[in-house]
């Protein structure tokens, strides 16, 4: 590896990069946790927490990663031998139905090719079948980060109410989360899951679910054991049951400090930065695609993630090389292709703290890797991505 100077680019959809203000918010020492300075941080973070999902319920902080948040939605609204009903866009929706049938639930996977979302009137049909109303919730990935598939959360909620079907919505904000535009209450949502470590800005290790009064009294019926995750012993005077346990001092420092940067862009600019971004991203792309062996993975334009692209290729590029080259020649980081994507694409990540000349560095390196290696390409991806940068920003 060659030796480089500069800072490197960490173009995965997540972890993403942590702003310098997050970072020095972190870098102090720790606190009582009981003691009045933590316990008022603590609950000014949690008050907070609930505008950037734009909800009144109580959200839940979790010492875990995504995964984690998953398995508190699931342990707290199911219980083995109820059924879930999972729209199918790609792995993440595929890993939280294996992750449900691990708790002895049954899923009813919705397949689908993974480069569209699913139709909602196939969840309306599936409701409507479900007669008996075994089907005790739908989880929803609203931000597929494998396939950079989003599905539109209201359609779906419109369709459960149009089955008349009591099954709770369930939906994992963990990509979309700041990067995408997302109102839990507005749309009817009863849990929603995310994670720190994209939108959010913050390193790994966090994650979140918030639960309305359906789901919380689901919840508080719902007999099946369960410790960590449960919501209602997360509540109470003793704010040490709150994380159950010790806090995650340092990482509520930085939240604390991530949830002001984002109020301060505001969500809706949020929202309008990643979606300058990805279609700066995907001009790109289309450009490259010319030559034929590489295009979106999404083919519904309305579809396509916001905070992450991901870019289809044929057999004459090796995804592998590709990234070890933009990784050791170029200190640019890009996301694999993820289970049945795997070696068949990859991502660029644009979310979380990533502005447009992040985006041109990133595509420039990755234009100038396919020169490299002699991979096909149209030519102009990064002129058609500073084109619509330029047309965005004015
Ligand atoms: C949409 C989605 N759900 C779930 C996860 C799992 O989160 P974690 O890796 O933090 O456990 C990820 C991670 O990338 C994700 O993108």
């Amino acid at each position: 590896m060659s030796v480089r100077r500069g800072w490197n680019f960490l173009m995965t959809p997540g972890p993403t990069n942590i702003p310098e203000r997050i970072q020095a918010a972190m870098n102090r020492p720790a606190l009582e946790y009981a003691g009045p300075e933590f316990l008022d941080l603590s609950m000014g973070v949690h008050e907070d927490l609930k505008k950037l999902f734009r909800t009144d319920s109580e959200v839940f902080i979790y010492s875990a990663n995504g995964h984690g948040a998953w398995e508190a939605a699931i342990s707290n609204t199911l219980s083995p031998g109820d059924t879930v009903l999972v729209p199918g866009t790609g792995q993440f929706s595929m890993g939280w139905s294996d992750m449900a049938e691990t708790h002895g639930v049954n899923s009813i996977y919705l397949e689908n090719d993974w480069r569209n979302g699913i139709d909602p009137s196939e969840i309306e049909q599936k409701l409507r079948d479900d007669t008996a109303h075994k089907i005790k919730a739908v989880l929803m990935v609203h931000t597929d980060t494998a396939s950079s598939i989003t599905s539109d959360i209201p359609a779906i909620r419109k369709t459960m109410d149009a089955a008349g079907h009591p099954a709770l919505l369930i939906v994992d904000t963990i990509a979309s989360l700041i990067t995408t535009e997302y109102r839990m209450d507005e749309w009817g949502v009863d849990v929603t899951v995310a994670a720190c470590q994209k939108g959010v800005m913050m390193p790994p290790g966090m994650s979140f679910t918030a639960a309305n009064t359906k789901a919380r009294k689901v919840s508080e019926e719902n007999s099946t054991g369960r410790s960590y995750w449960d919501w209602s012993s997360r509540r109470g005077p003793i704010h040490y049951t709150w994380y159950c346990g010790t806090g995650p001092i340092n990482m509520v420092f930085g939240l604390r400090e991530a949830i002001d940067m984002i109020l301060e862009e505001t969500l809706e600019g949020a929202a309008v930065r990643h979606q300058r971004l990805a279609d700066a991203t995907r001009a790109a792309v289309w450009k490259w695609g010319e030559a034929g062996t590489m295009e979106l993975n999404a083919q519904v334009a309305t579809q396509a993630a916001n905070g992450v692209t991901t870019i289809r290729v044929d057999e004459s590029i090796d995804v592998d090389v590709l990234q070890a080259l933009l990784r050791e020649e170029f200190g640019v980081a890009l996301g694999h292709g993820l289970g049945q994507l795997n070696g068949k694409t990859f991502r660029i990540g644009h979310m979380g703290y990533c502005n447009e000349p992040m985006i041109l560095g990133a595509l420039g390196s990755v234009e100038a890797a396919f020169k490299m290696l002699g991979i096909a390409h149209g030519e102009g991806g990064v002129m058609a991505a500073v084109k619509s940068l330029a047309e965005a920003k004015n």
